[in-house]
């Protein structure tokens, strides 16, 4: 009887601890920036879902030069939204090193100011004449 009720308080203890964890787990890292903002199309395994969203892991693309993945990700591309609005240059320098460097993916991280350069280089990028009057 005394065990089962110092079973009871360990596993009382055991789930407060759990809550105290998930709280703490409110601050942004890059693995829930990327799972709050991009796994709902390529999943938190970054495996997408096929025929609708590339995989990122083993993605070659994902891996080489960052000038166009970083341009892909602030300007999005066919059924991708741009990021550019929604997600600051530390954010995007940490989901991106996330993706580049997650699931055996073996990319070299993204800086904040890489980030910032690609921005810059986005807003003065020409567009064509029928796109400019957005
Ligand atoms: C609403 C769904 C959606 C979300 C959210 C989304 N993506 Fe995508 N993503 C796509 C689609 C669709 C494509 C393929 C676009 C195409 O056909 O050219 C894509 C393509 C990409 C590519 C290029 C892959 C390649 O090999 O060409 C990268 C990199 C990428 N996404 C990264 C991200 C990151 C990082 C995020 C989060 C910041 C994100 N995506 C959020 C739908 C999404």
């Amino acid at each position: 009887m005394s065990r089962s009720i110092a079973f009871r308080s360990l596993f009382i203890g055991g789930l407060l601890a759990a809550s105290a964890a998930s709280v703490t787990a409110f601050a942004a890292t890059p693995q829930s920036l990327f799972n709050d903002n991009c796994s709902a199309c390529h999943q938190t395994t970054g495996k997408g879902v096929k025929g609708a969203f590339p995989a990122l892991a083993g993605d070659p693309f994902v891996q080489g030069d960052p000038a166009p993945v970083m341009a892909t990700v602030l300007a999005g591309r066919a059924g991708m939204p741009a990021f550019k609005d929604d997600l600051s240059d530390a954010d995007l320098s940490a989901i991106l090193t996330y993706v580049r460097t997650s699931w055996g993916n073996k990319g070299q991280p993204v800086t904040a100011a890489d980030v910032a350069a690609a921005r810059a280089k986005l807003k003065a990028g020409k567009k064509p004449a029928s796109l400019q009057a957005h």
